[in-house]
């Protein structure tokens, strides 16, 4: 399986630090945000990795990264996203790289304790489809909640929902089958203009084809200054033992 780490946006929630360079080259604690996700992907044996970006210093990520090998990486390339038109929109640009296998999807700010390696085991095994990690937190009115029926299947992915239904987010690690690409291609931008990996998981779901499981350990994304400050006080005092 072929791995995506999506590090586009602008980080506007990060200024003034993201005017000098790309959100996800910030510092957690030790080391820059993108070794993270780029440490889990590796963890779970995923060592071939696109990485898109975007913004003004997309370079920056050559600077740091060059061709992966010194973070683990077998095969790295870049791609490169216009403006700031969405998670969904981000990976479309995957298409190629893809080239119609499984994927597994991470975003650029999402940092967790523990690995996602027996979640990667259990896609590989599954025939066709997607799989989601939900985790428990306090705040689920910041991301995608699931709503679930009495027997604990997801009926429904609602983002940043004002009302949570239960308070189960949608971390960042998304695995999907070849046919994502054709499900982005039928969206359309949401309230907040932006094409919402929200919609290509409820798609899933209404074919019956998603599936979840509950990460272990704790997880944080860090893209505002609050989570950020999280992120780093987390790592310095448990380390991310997949980085
Ligand atoms: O962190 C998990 C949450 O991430 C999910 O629960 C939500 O369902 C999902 O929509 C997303 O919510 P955010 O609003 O926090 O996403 P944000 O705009 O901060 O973008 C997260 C990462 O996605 C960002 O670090 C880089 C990548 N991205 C985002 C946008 C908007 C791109 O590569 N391109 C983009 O255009």
């Amino acid at each position: 399986m072929k791995g995506i780490i999506l590090a586009g946006g602008l980080g506007t929630r990060l200024r003034p630090m993201t005017l000098v360079t790309n959100k996800h080259l910030l510092p957690v604690y030790d080391r820059p945000m993108v070794y993270y996700p780029i440490g889990t992907l590796v963890s779970a044996g995923i060592t071939e990795v696109l990485i898109v970006t975007g913004g003004e210093h997309a370079g920056d990520f050559f600077k740091l990264l060059r061709n992966g090998k010194d973070v683990g990486l077998k095969h790295l390339e870049y791609a490169y996203q216009e403006g700031e038109g969405g998670i969904a929109d981000a990976l479309k640009l995957a298409e190629d790289f893809a080239d119609g296998g499984k994927i597994c999807v991470i975003l650029g700010d999402n940092i967790i304790e523990n690995n996602i390696n027996r979640a990667v085991e259990d896609f590989r095994n599954q025939d066709r489809g997607a799989k989601v990690l939900l985790k428990k937190v306090d705040d689920p009115e910041r991301f995608g909640v699931a709503r679930f029926d009495e027997a604990g299947k997801i009926t429904e992915i609602i983002e940043k929902p004002k009302d949570p239904p239960s308070d189960m987010a949608v971390t960042g690690f998304y695995m999907y089958d070849g046919r994502v690409f054709d499900i982005c291609r039928t969206l359309k931008p949401s309230g907040r203009g932006e094409l919402e990996i929200t919609d290509v998981n409820n798609d899933y779901l209404d074919k019956g084809e998603l599936t979840y499981s509950e990460l272990t350990g704790w997880w944080t994304d860090a893209g505002t200054i609050p989570s950020l400050h999280r992120a780093t006080n987390l790592v310095a005092e448990t380390g991310a033992n997949n980085a």
